[in-house]
């Protein structure tokens, strides 16, 4: 899937706060390609994401999610996505065609990364983790269909688990 003026191309899935970013950073720079996160394109482009669920709605947002997706798999190297992006059909197919990464997480290890969140799907009066479990269920069967590899990021060091997703890439060509 890589040709010598596009770099290959990895992209990562997984729930809100799995660490697709830090993560997808560090792999990019081990393997030496561009990185991308789509929410942050989207942010760059349209504003904040509380905002554009504020005053669009969530389906506005999976669709403006899908063009950066889809121009992300184009340009090539590694493409982390927010963790809703695997809702969207047309993003599944899109990714289908790809090497995928779910990054996975306990919810343990989670509820110290979420707090302060400024996720819209996170934010209301019950429990950001029990609403963030709930989310994860929801959507696990989407994350597992799509996947090539599976990482548990709950506990081991980002740079083992950014070396490992690099060395299975180079594997996988
Ligand atoms: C979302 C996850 C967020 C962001 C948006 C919606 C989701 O990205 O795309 O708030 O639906 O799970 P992270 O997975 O990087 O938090």
């Amino acid at each position: 899937m890589s040709s010598p003026d596009r770099p290959l191309t990895l992209v990562l899935v997984g729930p809100m706060a799995s660490g697709k970013t830090s993560i997808g950073r560090k792999v990019a720079r081990i393997l030496d390609v561009p990185f991308v996160d789509t929410d942050k394109r989207i942010v760059a482009a349209h504003g904040p994401i509380a905002q554009i669920f504020a005053e669009h709605g969530e389906g506005h947002f999976r669709a403006l999610e899908r063009e950066a997706v889809a121009q992300a798999v184009t340009e090539g190297g590694v493409v982390s996505l927010g963790g809703g992006a695997v809702t969207d059909v047309g993003t599944r197919t899109l990714l289908a065609q790809h090497p995928v990464v779910f990054l996975t997480v306990s919810a343990d290890a989670v509820a110290a990364r979420i707090g302060g969140s400024s996720r819209p799907l996170l934010n209301g009066d019950d429990d950001p983790v029990a609403r963030w479990r709930t989310i994860f269920e929801q959507r696990r069967g989407w994350y597992e269909e799509l996947a090539d590899l599976t990482v548990d990021t709950s506990r081991r060091p980002m740079r083992a688990m950014a070396e490992e997703i690099a060395s299975w890439r180079k594997d996988h060509p």
